[in-house]
């Protein structure tokens, strides 16, 4: 196999490579040169994928058997689509990394890749769509369902797969939600948690993602998964992870959604993971099961992602890590002031 991986140098990217490479892959990364260095054993192009000339330069290094587009998280439409009728003739199949955030009804009900999708036309530029008052939908969600419509629209259906992530940790995760629930449980005390404790989240593993994409690489066939993972955990077990792989001397204090809210916590940042929707965490992914998707533990996932952050694991200056997190100040705040009125 030849393959393509638009990325490559950083997180889920890197872990495609990594993965391509251990198989024995012929591995081609395109990418500016600014988020990470490309593995040595990789053919690396450089370019922005935004530049037609880039772009031809990158298409006279085909053919690839697929392309495994790994970079498209700031892009529109229209550089989706600029990227795919550049490569159309060097390329047999592309796998292209979209999100569960592409679904009208997330994060309010529950989802198969049969739910509806938000309309955003394949050459929409960057302003199409608008952030809902209680984040839903999102510009990012109209922006990667118009990139889903750009692939397609130029590949046919037959020859794209659509890879929908929910939220994907483990090592090299340089958003910062594990690792501030990793840092936050090594400091201990009392860490403000949000009840009830049994409330399940089902983020997936980077290396599982990146498995999955270079087998539907390998398969070619044009599909439509859901990537997150079937079982979970439950967020009370999520914190006893974090606790027991820190050794952290701390323990949970449950607040409920209401009071959280009431004090002015931010969902989904200030505590990561942590969203009231009922939808969020009820994506369906048995059709990636069925596809033979494999999914370590969440357990094993928050194991090895301490471990990458305590072998000096680099994170990354990333202005959307300095969003994740409440603050030390803010925490013991809402803790004194919400002690006594929420299950424990
Ligand atoms: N992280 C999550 O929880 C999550 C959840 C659901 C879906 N996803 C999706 O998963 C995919 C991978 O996300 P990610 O966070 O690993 O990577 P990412 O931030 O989307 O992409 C970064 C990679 O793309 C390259 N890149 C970015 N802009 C480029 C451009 N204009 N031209 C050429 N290369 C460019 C970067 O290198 P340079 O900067 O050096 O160019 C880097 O290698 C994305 O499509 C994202 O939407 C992520």
């Amino acid at each position: 196999m030849r393959i393509l991986v638009l990325g490559g140098t950083w997180f889920l990217g890197k872990a495609v490579v990594d993965g391509a490479l251990a198989r024995g892959w012929e591995v081609s990364t395109f990418s500016r040169g600014r988020s990470g260095l490309p593995a040595a054993q990789a053919q690396h192009i450089a370019g922005d994928r935004l530049a037609p000339e880039d772009l031809r330069r990158l298409a006279s290094h085909g053919p690839w058997d697929a392309v495994i587009d790994t970079s498209s998280t700031e892009l529109s439409p229209r550089g989706v689509l600029l990227s795919t009728t550049e490569l159309r003739d060097q390329v047999r199949h592309w796998v292209h990394i979209s999100t569960v955030s592409v679904y009208q009804g997330w994060p309010h009900r529950k989802l198969t890749e049969d739910s509806p999708v938000l309309d955003c036309p394949p050459d929409a530029d960057e302003t199409f769509g608008y952030t809902g008052p209680d984040g839903s939908p999102t510009i990012y969600g109209f922006q990667k369902a118009g990139g889903e419509r750009a692939v397609t629209s130029v590949f046919g259906a037959d020859a794209v797969t659509l890879l929908r992530p929910g939220v994907i940790l483990g090592p090299g995760e340089y958003v910062g939600r594990l690792p501030w629930w990793l840092s936050r449980a090594a400091r201990g005390g009392n860490i403000l948690a949000p009840a009830p404790p049994d409330r399940k989240v089902q983020p997936v593993d980077v290396r599982d993602v990146a498995t999955f994409a270079l087998d539907r690489a390998d398969v070619a066939e044009g599909d439509i998964f859901n990537v997150t993972h079937p079982q979970g955990i439950t967020f009370g077990g999520f914190v006893a992870e974090c606790l027991r792989v820190t050794e952290g001397a701390g323990q949970p204090v449950w607040v409920d959604d209401r009071l959280l809210i009431e004090h002015g916590v931010t969902e989904w940042t200030e505590l990561p993971l942590w969203r009231t929707h009922q939808g969020v965490w009820s994506v369906d992914s048995t059709r990636a099961v069925g596809a033979g998707m494999r999914f370590r533990s969440i357990a094993q996932t928050i194991a090895d992602t301490w471990a990458w952050l305590d072998a000096g694991g680099e994170l990354v200056d990333h202005p959307r890590r300095h969003v994740h997190g409440i603050s030390e100040e803010k925490e013991a705040s809402v803790l004194a002031s919400t002690a006594g009125r929420s299950p424990s």
